[in-house]
């Protein structure tokens, strides 16, 4: 019976809801900033961002008026950086085109950029009390359990039946609340592999739990393992300055990195693809160790290499000489921390 799944969640939400800062305000840009933050990306994560962010960037006009390496820049090392690029043109979209007041409707949330259906239905929600989903892996889960859906959730018409039957759980009264509490249920009991069914609010109505197959479900796409792609990074000094690159692929876009040789050259075969690409007489110092980043569709491995330039070298067109002070103002992806540690401790 659906009409009893709100009223028991709710209750249970108001026993257990985790007190998070996002939470007990009615401020859509508020909402939009945590939503976008918490998309694959844990709470306590979030946590150490959320608030700088918004003392930084107070309101949405703030936001839209700061330069996007300042925005970048409150995004470090949150990963995703596209979700921060999104969100300032989508904050210069509300007060170019909606005289700086987010709008209230899935419909008019959908046409900002960035907002896919999971964050406008977060926000109309959470900020404009509107009886709408939001459905993002944790209410899969629940509502797949809940439902019996048993069929994979990638197909688009089993994704469908099953935004439908979220979008059929959503009260009237604390929608809000209601997609959250199913988002903390999903967090701290209905989890993937073994759920703690036996101290769930909702047991007795779940098909899944009824069934026994709740850690079978939700059946998901299989996913494409990372790529695993090799790179010479390199350190290349001039004095006190090293040469950092801004990045323009989709991939990073607009964070600063060190020069990267694809591939797993001799050193002889970097010394010249480095002064090619940096049109830079450089000579090799030595080998600096490995890392290893793991994204969510590569996984970069990484030889470091430190190696000299003059010491009135002018960077290459796009690449910049920068001081350890100049550096730390850039916004530098966790990728590269490795190789930031070994330009500190040169
Ligand atoms: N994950 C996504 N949105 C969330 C929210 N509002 N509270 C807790 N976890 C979340």
């Amino acid at each position: 019976m659906a009409d009893c799944i709100a009223p028991l969640l709710l209750a249970w939400y108001d026993q257990h809801a985790r007190t998070l800062p996002w939470r007990g305000i009615h401020d859509p840009y508020r909402t939009w900033v945590s939503e976008t933050m918490l998309q694959q990306t844990r709470v306590e994560t979030v946590l150490g961002y959320y608030e700088r962010f918004l003392n930084r960037f107070p309101t949405i006009a703030a936001l839209a008026d700061a330069p996007e390496d300042d925005v970048l820049k409150m995004w470090e090392g949150l990963g995703y950086y596209s979700r921060a690029r999104h969100l300032h043109q989508g904050a210069k979209q509300v007060i170019a085109q909606f005289g700086g007041e987010i709008p209230a409707t899935v419909e008019a949330l959908r046409t900002l950029s960035g907002v896919g259906p999971y964050t406008a239905g977060a926000i109309a929600s959470i900020a404009f009390d509107q009886p709408v989903p939001a459905v993002d892996g944790n209410v899969i889960r629940v509502v797949s359990r809940l439902r019996g859906i048993r069929e994979n959730v990638g197909i688009p018409s089993v994704r469908r039946a099953l935004e439908a039957a979220a979008a059929s759980l959503v009260p009237d009264e604390r929608p809000g609340d209601f997609n959250q509490a199913l988002m903390d249920l999903g967090a701290t009991i209905c989890l993937p592999g073994t759920p703690s069914c036996e101290r769930c609010p909702l047991r007795a109505e779940c098909d899944a739990c009824l069934a026994g197959d709740a850690e079978d479900l939700p059946v998901l796409p299989r996913k494409n393992p990372p790529r695993v792609l090799d790179y010479a990074v390199c350190l290349i000094f001039s004095g006190d300055r090293v040469l950092m690159r801004q990045r323009t692929e989709a991939m990073l876009h607009g964070l600063w990195v060190f020069p990267m040789v694809e591939g797993t050259p001799t050193l002889r075969q970097l010394s010249d693809a480095v002064r090619k690409l940096t049109k830079l007489p450089v000579t090799l110092l030595r080998g600096a160790g490995e890392a290893r980043h793991v994204f969510t569709h590569q996984i970069w491995q990484m030889q470091l290499f430190t190696m000299a330039a003059p010491k009135d070298a002018k960077a290459p067109d796009t690449y910049r000489f920068v001081t350890l002070e100049e550096m730390d103002a850039l916004t530098i992806p966790t990728a590269m921390k490795a190789a930031v540690r070994v330009v500190r401790e040169k």
